[in-house]
């Protein structure tokens, strides 16, 4: 297997040296990972895996000429779909995660895992994502979800220290990340749902359009669209403008899919975002997703209106913008979350 690495491009001749070599850019992965092993007969799944026992680098690496080859120590977590959802004009699905997760690293504000490497489905291997495994003790949810061990050492410093009040604060800075427009510069998916992210200048259209238009059309297909439900949602949809002041919106870096599930906390008490489904779009969109599922502690909310105060009448926006996220859980889970979703329509256009 020795020949998939660029040897001569990565020790050149000298007699001794050291160098930080990025595994990513340097090795076929996806050809040094026994799929079989790892990921048995299984259509999708994720797990932790010890790269020192399940990749093959202590055979690929020629030790005798090469130093400082810089591998993950730490585990890593390895995800994989042998039948992941794809689109035209959508990027493969974990390419369409690496991204999303490479978005929100750049701003700096708040932990993402790092990405080592993915591929689409070829063959007997699965599409998958392998990237930093974040060690996260289990949510203490009477301290903010606290991981236990954690707690005891932010406890003196009350709740403006626990990573609920962190990730309000450090997600208020990811907001701060902002475009020209709405949307973002390739398509992507929530969830299994592709996600349309062509650029609008309009947040009213864009959330019009891409996110509330796209999921009807998606559920009319799919036979979940009686008549009442997308006159309502049709109404809705044309008298946006009544309940969103355009003025007052700002196309931020959101990371999406922000539920109880999509955010932990590593060993140090700091938050970490997963598994996003980023895009440029009003703030207000996010923390709507956040309290519709629930798993954000008080201090979280309390933190990020401290540090981004927020804009009038946005309490009665949030089901607005919880109806994208219902809507998609209509296509992907089915009539169960019909009446959510007609609930909804019915506050808004009677
Ligand atoms: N980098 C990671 N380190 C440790 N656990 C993780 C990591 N990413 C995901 N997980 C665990 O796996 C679960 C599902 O991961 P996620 O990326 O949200 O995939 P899904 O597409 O199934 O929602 C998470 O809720 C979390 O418990
Ligand atoms: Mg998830």
């Amino acid at each position: 297997m020795s020949e998939q690495l660029d040897w001569s491009s990565l020790c050149g001749s000298a007699d001794s040296g050291s160098r930080p070599i990025e595994p990513e850019k340097q090795a076929d992965w996806s050809s040094l990972v026994d799929w079989t092993s790892l990921c048995g007969s299984a259509d999708s799944g994720s797990r932790r895996i010890e790269p020192e026992k399940h990749l093959g680098w202590t055979s690929l690496i020629d030790w005798s000429s090469l130093h400082g080859f810089s591998l993950p120590s730490q585990s890593l977590l390895l995800k994989w779909r042998r039948h992941p959802p794809q689109a035209a004009g959508w990027p493969p699905f974990f390419e369409a995660e690496a991204r999303g997760l490479a978005l929100l690293a750049q701003t700096n504000t708040v932990r993402v895992p790092r990405v080592y490497a993915h591929g689409p489905a070829t063959g007997a291997r699965p599409a998958f994502i392998v990237m930093e495994w974040v060690d996260s003790a289990p949510a203490r949810r009477d301290v903010g979800g606290l991981p236990a061990r954690a707690a005891d050492a932010a406890g003196a410093k009350g709740s403006a220290a626990t990573p609920g009040a962190l990730l309000g604060r450090q997600l208020a800075a990811l907001h701060c990340a902002t475009a020209d427009a709405y949307g973002l510069d390739h398509n992507n998916f929530c969830g299994d749902t592709p996600q349309d992210n062509r650029w609008a200048s309009s947040w009213v259209e864009f959330y019009g359009q891409r996110r509330l238009g796209f999921q009807m059309e998606l559920a009319g297909r799919r036979g979940l669209m009686p008549r009442e439900r997308r006159w309502r949602l049709e109404r809705l949809i044309a008298g946006l403008a009544r309940w969103i002041d355009e003025a007052a919106c700002r196309p931020s870096l959101l990371h999406g899919d922000l539920w109880g599930g999509n955010w932990l906390v590593d060993a140090a008490g700091r938050p970490v975002l997963i598994d996003p489904a980023v895009y440029y779009g009003d703030r207000e969109a996010e923390l709507a997703m956040c309290r519709l599922f629930g798993g954000f502690p008080p201090e979280f909310y309390r933190a990020y209106d401290e540090a981004w105060p927020p804009a009038p009448g946005r309490d009665e926006r949030i089901p607005l913008y919880q109806l994208y996220h219902l809507l998609n859980h209509l296509n992907l889970f089915g009539e169960g979350y019909g009446s959510q979703v007609d609930a909804v329509l019915q506050r808004y256009v009677g």
